[in-house]
């Protein structure tokens, strides 16, 4: 599989189908159908004694979340979780991907909230009895603001706060998880939020991005220590990667998605499974390592039992000379979702089968998240997300016939829900959410997956 090559992206077909063209019987036999959320996105963290998190603060700041909005109420999921898992249950999925907020177990990052620790507990039983596997994710971004004010990523006491509170929750609900994975996308915790400042702190400066891509990478190493030691079943991990392409045909451009590509796609996959940093990122990065990364691979890169992939688009990269790292992003010409994000499935393809062959080998691959945010309003059926998903499990399949072992596959989300610095504006979810009501009503995709499951 060394020699398999990137292939260009075709002119998605804009034709709107109702109905999925595979069935889960094009799937190998087990393979699991999921569907993913967040903690902050959903929950609602003015309920159940949650404490404040560093995406309340983000968001008080004007400029920059859409209209300043929060997750105090989100989809008030705290207290509807019931008919959320029964929607999962009746539509015959096979696993929810959830996640356990660090700022509801521990308001403040280290203090024991008890009833937080209960709602999960609940939760996990509330899947179990539906037949639904649990798949859990630690840590989906809503750090304690307490922390983020000692430092949050860049300073090492996080990492090491993490791990106890890993220890917290794999001691309350480990035994009856199918799956779990320490971190949703290192990536997005630690470039997108200390580099760009697009998230939540919102700080930038490559000082910053370097520190926080190397103590997020540690966070991931504890926390599966830990995780062992309980002997949690399904320890993984789950990353978030994009389909790296040149803008024009040269070898600069070459040079610049390759370069992207090692900063986004290859820097915590290859820590994790062969504790080592991609030496084309380390050119840049070195001058702001903290002192003693070295001594820290060995933690990071301990065996997984599975690996996660999420999916959303492709990137265009230019040659840029001025200032490390070479390279900007430019406008593509694909179809676009209502996020911008060009729909280009043949790149899930071609990192399925590049994560396998360079990284994980035999190990079985999730695609963690998968999904598109579409103006949708009830009534209307979201067709556009019928085409985007079904083209997305074909490139899954084909990435099976190549050889990926491909064992399940998660789309985002569930529900329409608080998408970060967008606010509710966008809408990611095959069920719609009114939030002034929070009446649920299943959208045509929704349906259309379950018709899809049940062939
Ligand atoms: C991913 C995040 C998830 C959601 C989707 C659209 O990067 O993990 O919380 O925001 O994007």
């Amino acid at each position: 599989m060394k020699d398999y090559q990137q292939p260009s992206p075709d002119l998605a077909s804009e034709t709107a189908p109702t109905e999925f063209s595979v069935a889960r019987s094009d799937f190998p036999e087990g393979f699991v159908f999921s569907t993913a959320t967040s903690a902050y996105q959903i929950e609602g963290h003015a309920f159940g004694g949650a404490g404040e998190t560093h995406w309340d603060a983000f968001a008080r700041q004007p400029g920059k979340v859409h209209l300043q909005q929060h997750g105090a109420v989100a989809c008030d999921h705290y207290h509807r979780w019931e008919e959320d898992l029964d929607l999962i249950r009746d539509v015959g999925l096979d696993a929810y991907r959830f996640s356990t907020s660090w700022a509801r177990v521990m308001p403040d990052g280290v203090t024991l909230n008890p009833e937080g620790l209960d709602f999960y507990d609940r939760l996990v039983d509330g899947l179990l009895q539906r037949g639904i596997k649990p798949m859990a994710t630690l840590y989906h971004w809503e750090l304690p603001q307490a922390l983020s004010e000692k430092g949050g990523w860049l300073v090492r006491k996080t990492p090491e706060a993490f791990a106890r509170f890993t220890d917290v929750v794999a001691r309350r609900i480990g035994d009856r998880l199918h799956n779990v994975a320490p971190v949703n996308e290192p990536w997005c915790v630690a470039w997108l939020s200390h580099y760009h400042g697009a998230h939540a702190p919102g700080l930038t400066g490559l000082e910053n991005g370097v520190r926080s891509m190397h103590n997020v990478a540690l966070a991931h190493g504890l926390s599966v220590e830990v995780l062992r030691a309980h002997g949690v079943p399904g320890v993984g991990a789950a990353c978030n990667m994009e389909f790296p392409l040149p803008a024009r045909d040269t070898d600069e451009d070459r040079a610049a998605a390759r370069l992207y590509d090692g900063i986004y796609n290859r820097w915590f996959v290859q820590a994790m499974t062969r504790g080592t940093y991609p030496e084309d990122v380390l050119e840049g990065f070195a001058p702001h390592m903290p002192e003693g990364w070295e001594k820290d691979l060995e933690r990071i890169h301990a065996p997984l039992d599975w690996f996660g992939v999420n999916y959303y688009t492709c990137q265009r990269l230019q040659a840029q000379s001025d200032r490390w790292p070479y390279y900007s992003t430019v406008p593509g010409p694909l179809p676009k979702t209502d996020m911008g994000w060009e729909i280009a499935p043949e790149g899930l393809e071609w990192l399925l089968l590049r994560t396998a062959a360079d990284f994980t080998g035999d190990t079985p691959l999730y695609v963690t998240e998968s999904g598109m945010a579409n103006p949708d309003v009830p009534g209307r059926a979201d067709v556009e997300r019928i085409a985007y998903l079904d083209g997305h499990f074909r490139a899954g399949l084909r990435a099976i016939e190549r050889g990926a072992p491909l064992a399940g596959y998660t789309v985002w989300s569930l529900m329409d829900n608080y998408e970060w610095a967008f606010g509710y504006d966008k809408r990611f979810g095959m069920v719609h959410v009114d939030f002034d009501s929070q009446r649920r009503t299943p959208k045509a995709s929704w349906h259309a997956l379950g018709r899809m499951l049940r062939r």
